[in-house]
C-alpha cells in the first residue's frame, strides 16, 4: 500500500465534521478502495473549543484557514467554509498557489470564479474536486463528466436544492407553513448559512451553472441563469396547482437553444405532472434527468443535503486524488470551454399558472379577460374560489401555449387594475414527459 494521503480540512461544520466522521468509520475499506489510507494532519475553523462529534486531536490546529492551505503538512485541502468570496476563496487559491489539490463542497465559490479555478488548477497537474457542490449525495458530476461522456447531452432538468423540496414537498403534505418548515431544514443542517441563497433560487442557480458546464462543455456563467425562488408560493397555490393535476417544485433547467445557439439556465418554481419522475421525488431528496443523444434519459436521485450524503461526495472526491484518477474539472480542459450567449427568459413559451386576488364585484372577470385576448394570451381553464373575509377573491388561471413576453405585458397592464389586491402571482408549467 502506498504511503497515506495527508488532508487538511477548513471548516468543521456540517460537512467538514461529516467528512471527518465517514473517514473514522470507514477507513479500512476506503483504504483498500484506493490503495492508500487517508489521514487528516490539520484542521481549521473559527472555534477550536467546539465538539466536532470526531476526534481530531491527531490533527494540528490552524486559526486561519489560508495559513493551513499555505503551510500544512498536506497533499490536499479540503474546503469546507462556504462562500464566493472571503476566507473560503483565500483558502482554495493559496492551496492552489502552494500546488495542493483542492477538494470543496462550495458551489458558490464553483459559480462566481470556477472557470479561473480550474484554469489554475489544470496549468499546475492539480485536481479541483467538487462532487459534493451539486446534488449533495448524488454522484451526478461523475456520472455526466464520465459515465455519459460519449453522448450529447441536450437537456438538464434536476431538483436542486434540498431545502426548497423539503419545504415545498412538507407544505404539500402537512399543509405547514413555510417559515416553520425553513426552521426545521435549517435545524436539520440543510440550509445555507444565510437561507435566502436556498428559498430565492441563488443555490440551485450555482448548481445549475456548474452542471450546464459540464453538460454542454460552457464556461460556468453565473450571470446567465434565470433565477426565481419559493418565497412567493403559499399553500394556497400548492392547492390549486392540485386541483389542477399538478405538483410545485422548484426545478432547475438546461437546455441548448438551436434559435440562438445559446444555452437556456432556468431555475424557478413550477407546475408538473404527478406522473413524471420529479414530481415524486420529496424531502431533502434530489433528482436530475440528464437527456443524452445515445443514452436517452437517465434519471440520478439521492439526498441532496445534510452531513452524510455530502460528506459521502468529499470522501469520494479525496479517495479519487488518492487513488490517481484524474478528469478535467468541467470534463474538458477548461481553456477549451466556450463562452455561449445566454436566453431571456421571456422568450419562454409555455403554458402558465397565474392566481390574481381580485375585489370580488361585477366586470372584474370581463376586464381580466379583456386584458389576455388584447395580449393574446389564451385561457385554458379558470377557476375563482369563494371569498375571503374581506370579500376578495381568488382568481386561477390556467394559459394555453404562449410567449412569456405577452403574458408578462398582460400582467403588468392587470397590475395597474384597481381590482387587484396583490401583485399577481404565476408559474410556468413544465411539461417533462
Ligand atoms: P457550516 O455548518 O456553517 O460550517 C461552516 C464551517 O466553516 C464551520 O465549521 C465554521 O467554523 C467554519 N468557518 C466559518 N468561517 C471560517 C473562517 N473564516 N475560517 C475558518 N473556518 C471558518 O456549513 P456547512 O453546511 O458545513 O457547509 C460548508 C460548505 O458545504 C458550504 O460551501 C456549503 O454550501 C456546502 N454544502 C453544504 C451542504 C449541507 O447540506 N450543509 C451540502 C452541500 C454543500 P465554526 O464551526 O468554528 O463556526
Ligand atoms: N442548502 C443546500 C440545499 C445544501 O438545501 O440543497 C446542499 O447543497
Amino acid at each position: 500500500m502506498s504511503a497515506p494521503l495527508k488532508i487538511a480540512i477548513a471548516g468543521l461544520g456540517t460537512v467538514g465534521a461529516g467528512v471527518a466522521k465517514v473517514l473514522a468509520s470507514n477507513g479500512a475499506a476506503i483504504a483498500a478502495r484506493c490503495g492508500r489510507t487517508i489521514a487528516i494532519t490539520a484542521v481549521s475553523a473559527r472555534d477550536k473549543k467546539k465538539d466536532r462529534g470526531a476526534d481530531l486531536s491527531a490533527a494540528k490546529w490552524f486559526d486561519d484557514a489560508a495559513d493551513m492551505a499555505a503551510n500544512a503538512d498536506a497533499h490536499v485541502i479540503v474546503e469546507l467554509i462556504g462562500g464566493s468570496e472571503g476566507a473560503a476563496r483565500k483558502t482554495v487559491e493559496a492551496a492552489l498557489a502552494r500546488g495542493r489539490h483542492v477538494v470543496t463542497a462550495n458551489k458558490a465559490l464553483l459559480a462566481h470564479h470556477g472557470v479561473a479555478l480550474a484554469k489554475t488548477a489544470e496549468a499546475a497537474n492539480l485536481v479541483l474536486g467538487y462532487e459534493a457542490a451539486v446534488a449533495g449525495g448524488i454522484p451526478i458530476i461523475k456520472a455526466l463528466r464520465e459515465g455519459l461522456a460519449g453522448n450529447t447531452i441536450t437537456r438538464l432538468t434536476g431538483i436542486l436544492n434540498g431545502t426548497c423540496n423539503y419545504i415545498l414537498s412538507t407544505m404539500r403534505a402537512t399543509g405547514r407553513q413555510f417559515a416553520d418548515v425553513l426552521k426545521e431544514a435549517q435545524d436539520l443542517g440543510y440550509a445555507e448559512a444565510d437561507p435566502a441563497f436556498d428559498i430565492d433560487g441563488i443555490d440551485a442557480a450555482h448548481k445549475l451553472a456548474i452542471l450546464t458546464s459540464v453538460a454542454f462543455g460552457t464556461e460556468v456563467n453565473i450571470k446567465s441563469v434565470h433565477a426565481e425562488g419559493i418565497r412567493n408560493v403559499s399553500s394556497l397555490d400548492i392547492q390549486y396547482a392540485e386541483e389542477f393535476g399538478y405538483r410545485i417544485k422548484l426545478l432547475g433547467l438546461a437546455e441548448r437553444d438551436p434559435k440562438t445557439g445559446g444555452v437556456v439556465q432556468r431555475v424557478y418554481p413550477c407546475l408538473i405532472k404527478p406522473e413524471v419522475p420529479l414530481a415524486r421525488v420529496d424531502g431533502v431528496f434530489n433528482a436530475v434527468v440528464a437527456e443524452g443523444d445515445f443514452v436517452g434519459k437517465s434519471v440520478y436521485e439521492g439526498r441532496g443535503a445534510g452531513a452524510g450524503p455530502t460528506a459521502s461526495a468529499v470522501v469520494a472526491d479525496i479517495m479519487d486524488i488518492a487513488a490517481g484518477r484524474r478528469v478535467p474539472t468541467f470534463g474538458i480542459p477548461a481553456t477549451q470551454l466556450k463562452a455561449l450567449p445566454s436566453v431571456p427568459v421571456e422568450q419562454h413559451e409555455g403554458e402558465y399558472y397565474v392566481r390574481l386576488l381580485v375585489v370580488d364585484r361585477p366586470g372584474v372577470f370581463a376586464d381580466i379577460a379583456g386584458v389576455f385576448r388584447d395580449e393574446s394570451v389564451s385561457m385554458e381553464s379558470v377557476l375563482q374560489r369563494g371569498r375571503t373575509e374581506k370579500s376578495d377573491v381568488n382568481v386561477v388561471i390556467i394559459t394555453h401555449e404562449t410567449q412569456e413576453a405577452n403574458l408578462l405585458r398582460a400582467l403588468k397592464r392587470l397590475q395597474a387594475n384597481a381590482a387587484l389586491v396583490e401583485p399577481p402571482h404565476m408559474m410556468r408549467i413544465e411539461d417533462l414527459g
